[in-house]
């Protein structure tokens, strides 16, 4: 493997649009800060980078609702969120926010260069405007109902009944979020950037990690490079966000878009930590370094973003330079979900916990570990307030904090507080850990980011600790034999070192309360130094003979009542029953009937058997399943949602019910000339109506 001089890890921005919840702290922002730790522990060059995202229609939406500028609601969330940040310890070495000076002018400088380069594309493309509200609708402005599961409510985006992603002109009645209107469609011209023309460089990248990123992570990409990848709109018609930097009459009201602007605030931040350390240039070193490292830590859902798009836009720069290249991503650690007591966690819903609220209550290292213990590495996970008390009381207090003030008291009390033998290496094997083996797997756990085993193995070490001493019996051994007990009790508080120094990338605050009672008068971080690994010291003695302990000891870890979490499980029933509420109301609804209807009326529907004879995906259409209907003696193209629930394969073969008369349409252009009947079933999933008989094709059904 290359042997890197520095290191540049970047988080995904939050969007200053709420708070930071548990779920993002688990997937990105903890392991993050565990990482960065871990290389400066080991007198690594590191930075963390990471900062608001303040752009996006969301937070427009926000900004309307509450009638207060977008501006008032970023300044909100991003103090709120760099306040939750910085009671959690997450050590970011510059925190940004993209509505600053110098992240506009750099998505500006990027967006012409990549003008002049002419490598964007422009297109013309029809888009709803809201003549009252007198603007163009993004898609989340615009509502209407949805063509394939005919929810009344789907968005412009995305149908968040049947979860298929949509465009706006996909809609039935669609309807202004802003005034209610109709709206209509009028041409708009826009930027695009070509994907397509970085997809084998792109799939060359993507390949050349196939042994280093996660599978996760290359699975994303490639499905996305399998499909092929298309040109992508950068720009949009909105009034906030970074004003399109041109002085042409088709610039005017136009914006670029969040995605693009947002990755690039990876780079306007690390400029501006260079500039606020006064060596404005030193960002380079991080980005155009070849034997620097960008890792880009991140949830599942914005995976293709920094797999392709990023990197996309950062060849279209380097195109054609001989010199300050920017780097690729060399690992893009991307986590699954935490779930919350069982269930996905929810803005919307109010199902959450804040980061910041959380910390009102429990002090911060119980939640990185707990937290860490439940890293969403390779799938989903689950945050539960049991879970959090057993881990705190059992493993914190009962196990890592006993044993450290049990080792610190006994010292003051029958040693004078002093060290009182010189241990060596072989006294450390005695412990029965084998320190050499100990120290890599901590090492491997670490840089390859499987922070659950690392804070595992700190915990074991822990546990080996508590049994030696009891093991060791000092104050019973010490009336009989004082060196035996000297022997025990030295190397019991080079064990408190060494704990603290392996748990210091999860709980910092508590590694370096555990410092200050070993009598350190500095803090662990005073003590790392370009070069010189602090990690190296857990493999022997680092507490020689006469060092002198801090007088006084203290509990690390308060126990979690259960009066403590008490409320906060009420909580999760209250909103829990709440949820169940509603879902029984949907089941009420469903059993309204619609209106009555004539005996003609349904003679009008003209409905058959059909047999499928070919089927297939759709593009871009992930849950659409393109399908061919032999009826009787025509064949008829129908496009039907249930790509989730079954495969081409299982399609083909199948006599269906087919609504033969329906009025043709046109999704994700391709024609439907029909629908076939399903009804949902448990957990939504859908199953289609298979009629069963001899000779049934083309049949009208009666
Ligand atoms: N704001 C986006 C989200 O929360 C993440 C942006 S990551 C960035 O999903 F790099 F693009 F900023
Ligand atoms: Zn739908």
């Amino acid at each position: 493997m290359l042997q890197f001089k520095r290191t540049l890890v970047t988080t995904a921005l939050p969007y200053a649009n709420g708070p930071v919840h548990l779920g993002h702290l688990a997937g990105v922002y903890l392991p993050a800060d565990i990482y960065v730790r871990y290389k400066r522990l080991k007198g690594e060059d590191v930075i963390h980078i990471g900062g608001s995202d303040e752009h996006g229609v969301p937070i427009t939406i926000t900004a309307e609702k509450e009638g207060i500028s977008p501006k008032d609601v970023v300044d909100r969330y991003h103090a709120m969120n760099v306040d939750a940040f910085r009671k959690c310890g997450i050590s970011f070495d510059y925190y940004g926010r993209t509505t600053s000076q110098v992240h506009h002018k750099t998505a500006q400088e990027f967006f012409l260069e990549i003008e002049k380069k002419g490598i964007f594309t422009k297109k013309t493309e029809k888009l709803f405007f809201d003549r009252k509200a007198d603007r163009f609708l993004s898609d989340r402005y615009v509502t209407g109902t949805c063509p394939i599961c005919n929810n009344a409510e789907a968005n412009g985006d995305q149908c968040e009944q049947c979860g298929t992603h949509l465009s706006p002109l996909e809609l039935i009645n669609p309807k202004s979020k802003l005034s209610d209107a109709t709206p209509e469609l009028r041409d708009t011209m826009h930027w695009y950037f070509p994907l397509g023309r970085f997809q084998k460089q792109l799939e060359e990248y993507i390949n050349s990690h196939e042994d280093d990123w996660r599978q996760n992570v290359l699975n994303y990409s490639r499905t996305w490079l399998k499909q092929g990848l298309n040109d992508r709109a950068i720009t949009r018609d909105l009034s906030w966000g970074i004003k399109v930097p041109l002085d042409t009459e088709e610039a005017l009201g136009k914006v670029l878009y969040v995605w693009f602007d947002a990755v690039l605030g990876y780079i306007s931040f690390t400029k501006e930590w260079a500039e606020k350390r006064g060596e404005s240039d030193r960002w380079k070193e991080y980005w155009q370094d070849p034997e620097s490292r960008l890792i880009h830590f991140i949830g599942k859902d914005n995976v293709v973003f920094h797999t392709l798009m990023f990197p996309a836009i950062l060849m279209a720069w380097n195109e054609g330079l001989e010199s300050e290249c920017y780097n690729l991503a060399d690992n893009v650690p991307a986590s699954e979900f935490m779930n919350f007591e069982g269930r996905k966690f929810s803005k919307s819903r109010n199902y959450a916990v804040y980061l910041g609220e959380f910390l009102e209550k429990f002090p911060a290292d119980t939640l990185r570990y707990s937290i860490a213990m439940n890293y969403p590495e390779n799938k989903d996970s689950d945050f539960s307030w049991q879970d959090y008390q057993n881990r705190t009381n059992g493993e914190l207090a009962d196990t890592l904090g006993n044993f450290i003030k049990r080792s610190v008291d006994f010292t003051n009390a029958r040693f004078e507080g002093v060290v009182p033998y010189e241990s060596t290496l072989e006294d450390w094997d005695s412990l029965g850990i084998n320190w050499q083996e100990t120290l890599r797997q901590l090492d491997v756990a670490f840089e390859q980011f499987h922070f659950r085993e690392a804070a595992s193995l700190g915990m074991e070490i822990a546990r080996a600790a508590n049994r030696f001493l009891t093991e060791s019996e000092p104050w019973k051994v010490i009336k009989v034999d004082r060196d035996a007990a000297a022997k025990a009790m030295a190397l019991s508080l080079n064990l408190c070192h060494a704990l603290a120094v392996a748990l210091y990338p999860v709980i910092p605050e508590t590694s370096n309360r555990i410092y200050a009672m070993l009598g350190f008068q500095d803090k662990i971080e005073d003590r790392f130094t370009r070069g010189s690994s602090l990690a190296q010291s857990l493999l022997g003695p680092a507490l020689s003979k006469g060092h002198k302990l801090r007088a006084a000891s203290e509990i690390l870890f308060i126990k979690i009542e259960d009066a403590d979490i008490a409320p906060e499980l009420k909580k999760i029933e209250a909103l829990l029953a709440e949820a169940e509420k509603r879902e029984a109301g949907a089941e009420q609804d469903r059993m309204e009937f619609k209106p009555v209807i004539s005996f003609d009326d349904f003679l009008k529907v003209d409905l058959r058997v059909a047999k499928v004879i070919a089927a297939e995906t759709v593009k871009k259409a992930g849950k659409l399943l393109k399908l061919q209907l032999q009826v009787g003696s025509v064949t008829k193209q129908v496009l039907a949602g249930i790509a989730r629930y079954y495969t081409p394969e299982e399609m083909i073969g199948k006599h269906v019910v087919l609504v033969a008369n329906l009025a043709q349409r046109t999704i994700r252009d391709e024609v439907s000339e029909g629908m076939i009947l399903a009804v949902e079933g448990a957990d939504g999933k859908l199953f289609v109506i298979e009629p069963d008989g001899k000779d049934i094709n083309g049949k009208q059904i009666q």
